[in-house]
């Protein structure tokens, strides 16, 4: 008690009394996203400097006590939340939030961990350049836990993953020490490269508290198309199309089941979504061109024709302005709500060559259909990357959380040996967190699982930082 008593009195040294929080509603710090799980933290601690985090670090790992650092609090995996033990310290990085510099030439924006995405993205565009990462929750989650999780989104398939948009990286090691690599270099070869270590490591490693990230030049114009098609074969074709037209103005394709979209339908009845009923799949797809809107409708506009004409599309609307591109993006966004709001669900963030996606579903959701009647699949996601949200919906009018307890076990179990089979990743860009460490440790090879374990236990030999996240290393 003495050891919590006289480090909670430091932490309020170092970052201010009122920024150490022990009581009151902790509920957005301590709840998951997904109303999985509730932890018990320590204290919140919210620092608003590098010089504070590393502060913060050192005085945990001298009083032994863990850190969880946790961002937005949007992660899908249970990493960012304490444990229930009470003796976590929990590292709210959402003050350190300043834009530190944008280097126009050097295409670049160097940004502290705790700005949120769509800040970001707006002050880029400010300065007439383009941060190209999105996802539905870039109102809320961060830059460092995009970092951490190595966020994926709905861009991927022109700008890559955060991984790829990160050049250098400013991290506060487990012992406290400050990695100040903010170099902005697009080339360094002296050695191993330590960015691409913490990028993914979920706060495991240290914590990540200033970035510098590629910024491109704002596209002339963006068209979005909403497009319904026969099949998921006919969506994999559409998308090779998209490649062929559109090259590198392809900035998005999405793929959304009907049963997912009739979940937008039901919970959000005020969004009007194309070609309700009409076909088992739609698809949202993106163009970005450098030229003009004109040059831009004119790419599209033989794409589609292409595709009616192979018949891999049934129907398709491009939006017309700002607001109707908007609107159609929105419809994709919102089917993570709309499931939240049809009740507890089993997340799959697969990915799968995009070739084999179709056999892949057609498999799966025989055998889900054939062990676990009734259940309702949930199928949507990133299909540019070949990145599913092959999600599962318990029984219509059956009891959410019981069928989760019963059935959840095996259920992933299915799902996740077919994953296997087809050479694929159980998850594709939402991470390990606490919640799928024990099956990584069954779909991983053990080599590399070894080489994981011997760099955490390099890096945080205490196991300070967010222990028992990605792999347990006893
Ligand atoms: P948190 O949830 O706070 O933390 C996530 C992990 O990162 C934790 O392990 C935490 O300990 C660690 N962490 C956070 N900050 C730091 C730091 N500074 N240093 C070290 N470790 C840190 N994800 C996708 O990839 N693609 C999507 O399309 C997508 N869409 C989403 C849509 C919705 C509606 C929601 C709710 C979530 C979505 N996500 C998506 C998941 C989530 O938004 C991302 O994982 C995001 O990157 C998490 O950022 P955060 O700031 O909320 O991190
Ligand atoms: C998405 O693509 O919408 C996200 O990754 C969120 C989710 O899968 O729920
Ligand atoms: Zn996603």
């Amino acid at each position: 008690m003495n050891t919590f008593n006289n480090l909670l009195a430091q932490l309020q040294g170092i970052v201010g009394a009122e920024q150490v929080l022990t009581e009151g509603d902790l509920t957005a710090y301590e709840q998951d996203w997904r109303k999985r799980e509730r932890g018990k933290a320590l204290a919140v601690v919210r620092p608003a400097s590098t010089d504070e985090v590393a502060q913060v670090v050192k005085a945990c790992a001298a009083a032994q006590v863990s850190l969880v650092p946790q961002g937005g609090n949007t992660g899908m995996v249970v990493g960012s939340i304490p444990d229930t033990t009470g003796t976590q310290v929990l590292l709210s990085l959402r003050r350190l939030n300043r834009v530190r510099a944008v280097d126009a030439a050097n295409l670049t924006v160097t940004v502290e961990a705790g700005c949120v995405l769509q800040t970001l993205q707006e002050v880029c565009e400010k300065e007439g350049f383009l941060f190209p990462l999105s996802l539905a929750a870039e109102g809320s989650c961060t830059i460092g836990g995009n970092l951490a999780t190595n966020a994926g989104g709905t861009q991927v398939v022109r700008y890559g993953n955060t991984r790829e948009l990160c050049l250098s990286l400013e991290v506060v090691t487990a012992q406290g020490e400050v990695w100040s690599g903010l170099t902005g270099l697009r080339k360094d070869n002296t050695g191993y490269d330590l960015r691409h270590l913490f990028i993914g490591s979920e706060g495991t490693l240290g914590v990540i508290t200033a970035a510098t990230l590629r910024m491109y030049p704002l596209p002339a114009s963006q068209l979005t198309a909403f497009a319904a098609v026969p099949s998921l074969e006919a969506a994999v074709q559409l998308l090779g199309l998209a490649h062929k037209y559109l090259n590198a103005g392809l900035t998005g394709f999405e793929v959304m089941g009907d049963f997912a979209l009739s979940l937008v339908r039901k919970h959000f009845p005020q969004q009007t979504v194309p070609f309700a009923g009409l076909s088992p799949y739609c698809v949202v797809l993106e163009n970005s061109d450098h030229e003009s809107e004109s040059h831009a409708r004119a790419q599209f506009e033989r794409l589609l024709e292409a595709a009616l004409e192979d018949g891999c599309v049934l129907d398709a609307v491009v939006a017309e302005n700002l607001a109707q591109a908007r609107a159609l993006w929105h419809i994709r966004e919102s089917i993570p709500l709309a499931q939240a709001q049809e009740g507890l669900n089993i997340k799959h963030d697969i990915s799968i060559a995009v070739s084999r996606i179709p056999a892949f579903v057609q498999e799966t959701d025989a055998l889900l259909e054939q062990h676990f009647p009734g259940v309702r699949l949930v199928n949507y996601g990133h299909l540019g990357d070949g990145n599913l949200h092959y999600n599962v919906q318990a029984p219509a009018g059956t009891d959410a959380q019981a069928f989760l307890r019963d059935q959840e076990g095996a259920i992933n179990a299915l799902v996740y040996a077919m994953v296997d089979r087809y050479n694929g990743s159980i998850s594709a860009e939402h991470g390990i967190g606490s919640l799928k460490r024990e099956k990584l440790a069954h779909h991983k090879s053990p080599v590399a699982l070894n080489a994981m374990r011997a760099i955490k236990r390099a890096l945080d030999p205490k196991n300070l930082m967010n222990p028992g996240r990605v792999l347990s290393i006893e």
